[in-house]
Formats: structure tokens, C-alpha cells, sequence
């Protein structure tokens, strides 16, 4: 396992996110060693120092940028992603809930979750915040996975006790428990954490969200993750199952489930209250262009969630998005924004999957960008990767037009290579 090497390309990376700095570094030196970052500058620099520049794995046409950061994705979905014609309640029931039935059959789940890891690298993500199912093995098999391959994944088991198919239920007491001995395996191991997961407000049992809020309170170092107001449908239904509660919202807030650890996909449909709450929180919004068009839920308005004062990060949301990509990501994301009046530039989506990612999961002592001391998570994005892509980049003046064309055109085939703390993956 070589974890050292000295990277000499083009290198990109956000250096703050408020205000957005970036640092582009035309023939820069990124030295890496034991899987940490300990120096970047610019070639040139290195070679007066004395610094050996033919020693370097070099590069010259490439784009180093740090590897990307996905908020919100469900690892058995890759099972359903591109399941036609249904809206979100239908599409749960008739695709998703009969694929994640079948992660009780631990060969299946363990051979899946290495595919996932496997999909998430070959597209340029080396963090991410994940759904796992609601069965506790098929949730460890996975945090296995990622502990062999030395991700920085956050994982956690689905919490539902209602409303789905039986198969697919735990019971309030048993998901908690379950949760818990995961916790205790898993949160803070190697580059692992762990978030408690009840699926959305209308899946879990009063019980069920209460032990989960207790939870969260023995264990405060752990994340939160749910989904809240992505369909209109799913608003009003979630009403009737929780009647007792004000707003959606509040079905999570009550039990202590919403707070600057909490991350929440979608947020589309919230009201002027709850984004106060949400905001004055600190949850962290996941922004999930491409499954919001893909089932039509809606378009989010992130120039109206900065103005409230929501952080927003990004989000595939596989299997109701139709690609790990986070570059596909931002291109959707950009078109969302169009259609509600705002133009969402270059170097703020980079730092949506970049640092802003990371900070909004907290991780930012860690990953996020190439400070000197954090983990040395970076993908090489190729510029001729396609001949449309190599055609249009040919006319490029500046880094931010030219990530523009990457983030509008870009794919999987867009990553040359993946590096997890230092080490090469095999894509
Ligand atoms: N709401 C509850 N579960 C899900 C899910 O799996 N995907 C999406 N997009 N929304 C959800
Ligand atoms: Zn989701």
C-alpha cells in the first residue's frame, strides 16, 4: 500500500467557502505523505528549493481538485436508479422498497456494498453521507467495505417501524438497538462515522423518532440524516400520520432530531417558519438536483435557502437521482438554479463538493481541500476526456470557465483517477 507520492499537474482547490477563495496553481506540486497532505505550491518554488521535480508522478494536462463530497445517497439504490414514471410515494413502494427487502440476504448485501464503494470512487466521491437499508448486518457489511478501502464514509442503518413493507420494518426498541451496537463498532473507527437514520417522519413510530432524538443525545458526536418536505404528496400524507404535530418540521424538531449535526435531503417544499427553524438550527440542507427533476418534486431555490441562512451542500440522492456523479450533479444543479433565476457559478460549485461538503458534515479538519495536515482525498479530472469536452475546453481563457465546461459535461468518464488518503484506487 503506497501512500506517499508528489503529484505534479494542474491543482484546484477552495480555500474558503465564506468568502469563496479558490488557489488554481497552473504547475503545482501536491506532496502527499503517509495518506496527508504536507505541502502545495507551485512547481517552479519547489524546483529553486532544491525539491527533486522529475521524482513526481507528472501530469501536465490534468485538473487535480480535491475528491468530491456526496451529502445524501442510498447505497442499495443503484439498484433501482432509472426506474420509470412514478412520483415519490409510488416510486418508494413499487421500486425501492422491494430492492432494499433484498439486502436481507447478507451475500447479496456485502457484494453490493463493495459495488457501491466501487461506484462512488469511479466517479471522483471519496466522502459521503449514506443511507444504508434497514437490516443491521447489510449496514455493517457496508461500513466493512469502507473501512477496507479507508474511506471517510458516514453510514448509518434506516430506522422505520411503519408504513413500509414488513419485510423491510424493525421495530422502535430493536432499530435503536441496533443503531446503538452499530455506533459502538463503527463511529470512530479508521476514517468512519456513524448517522442515525430514521428513514423520513412518516416511516417511524412516535417511539421510534423519540429513542432516536435519545440516541443522538447519548452519542452527540454521531450525524443525523432524514428527508423532509420533497413532494406535496408526501407533505400532506406525513400531516395525517403525525397529526399531532405543527408542520413537518416539527416532527423531527420535537424529538431533538434537528440540530447542526442533522443533515435533511431536499427541503423543497418547506415554509417560511420552518426555514427560520431550520436556519436558526443550523441543520444542513442536501441539495438533490438530479432526483428532484427525476421524480419531480420540485425545484429547490438555493438563492432563497442563502438568504434564509441554510447551508446547503449537494447531493446524488441515487437512487431517485439518476447518477453518482457530482459533476452531473452540478449540472443539474445549475439548471434547477436557472429556471429560479439565479446562476450558479463555477467556483461555488466546486465548493459545494468540495469544502462546503465537508463543512457542512463537519468534516472539514479532515477533507475538503489540500490544506497542509488533512487527508489526501483527490481525483485527476481529464480535460480530453470526451472530444466535445476536449473541443469546447480548447476555447477556455480562465480555470472558471474551464470547470464550468467540466461540471456541464462532465461524467464518470471525466475521472482519470481517484486517490483515497494518498493511495491510488483501482476505478
Ligand atoms: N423519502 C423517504 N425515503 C426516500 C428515498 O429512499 N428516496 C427519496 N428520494 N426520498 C425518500
Ligand atoms: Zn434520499
Amino acid at each position: 500500500m503506497n501512500r506517499s507520492g508528489a503529484f505534479r499537474s494542474r491543482i484546484l482547490h477552495v480555500t474558503s467557502t465564506d468568502p469563496l477563495r479558490y488557489e488554481y496553481l497552473e504547475d503545482g506540486v501536491l506532496l502527499v505523505e503517509d495518506g496527508k497532505v504536507v505541502d502545495l505550491g507551485a512547481a517552479e518554488v519547489f524546483g529553486r528549493a532544491g525539491f527533486a521535480l522529475g521524482q513526481c508522478l507528472h501530469e501536465p494536462d490534468y485538473l487535480i481538485v480535491p475528491g468530491f463530497i456526496d451529502t445524501h445517497v442510498h447505497s442499495p439504490q443503484l439498484d433501482v436508479i432509472a426506474s420509470y414514471g412514478e412520483q415519490l410515494l409510488e416510486w418508494l413502494n413499487k421500486y425501492t422498497f422491494p430492492a432494499e427487502a433484498r439486502y436481507a440476504d447478507e451475500t447479496y448485501a456485502a457484494t453490493s456494498a463493495v459495488a457501491f464503494l466501487n461506484s462512488l470512487l469511479e466517479a471522483g466521491t471519496t466522502t459521503a453521507l449514506v443511507f444504508a437499508t434497514s437490516h443491521h448486518k447489510a449496514t455493517d457489511l457496508l461500513f466493512d467495505a469502507a473501512n477496507e478501502k479507508n474511506m471517510r464514509l458516514i453510514a448509518g442503518k434506516v430506522l422505520m417501524d411503519q408504513n413500509a413493507t414488513p419485510e423491510l420494518h424493525d421495530t422502535a426498541k430493536g432499530g435503536i438497538a441496533d443503531s446503538e451496537a452499530l455506533i459502538r463498532s463503527w463511529h470512530g473507527k479508521g476514517r468512519l462515522g456513524y448517522a442515525i437514520t430514521p428513514r423520513f417522519a412518516g416511516t417511524s413510530s412516535v417511539e421510534q423518532l423519540t429513542l432516536a432524538g435519545e440516541l443522538h443525545q447519548r452519542y452527540p458526536g454521531t450525524w443525523i440524516q432524514s428527508h423532509i418536505s420533497e413532494n406535496l404528496d408526501e407533505v400532506r400524507w406525513v400531516s395525517e400520520v403525525h397529526p399531532h404535530v405543527d408542520d413537518y418540521l416539527d416532527a423531527y424538531e420535537r424529538y431533538g432530531l434537528v440540530n447542526e449535526r442533522s443533515v435533511f435531503a431536499h427541503c423543497i417544499h418547506l415554509t417560511e417558519s420552518e426555514r427560520r427553524r431550520f436556519a436558526d438550527k443550523g441543520a444542513k440542507a442536501a441539495f438533490s438536483p438530479s432526483s428532484n427533476l427525476f421524480i419531480g418534486s420540485g425545484l429547490f431555490d438555493l438563492a432563497q435557502a442563502k438568504e434564509d441562512g441554510i447551508d446547503v451542500a449537494l447531493a446524488s440522492d441515487v437512487g431517485g437521482g439518476t447518477s453518482l456523479s457530482m459533476l452531473r450533479t452540478i449540472a443539474d444543479a445549475y439548471k434547477v438554479c436557472q429556471l429560479k433565476g439565479y446562476s450558479l457559478s463555477a467556483m461555488e460549485a466546486l465548493a459545494m463538493v468540495t469544502l462546503g461538503g465537508a463543512e457542512a458534515l463537519h468534516l472539514d479538519p479532515f477533507v475538503g481541500n489540500f490544506e497542509k495536515g488533512k487527508e489526501a482525498d483527490f481525483i485527476m479530472l481529464d480535460p480530453n476526456a470526451t472530444n466535445v469536452m476536449s473541443r469546447r475546453i480548447g476555447f477556455s481563457d480562465s480555470i472558471e470557465d474551464e470547470f464550468f465546461v467540466m461540471m456541464t459535461l462532465g461524467d464518470e468518464k471525466t475521472i482519470a483517477a481517484t486517490y483515497v488518503a494518498g493511495e491510488k484506487m483501482s476505478l
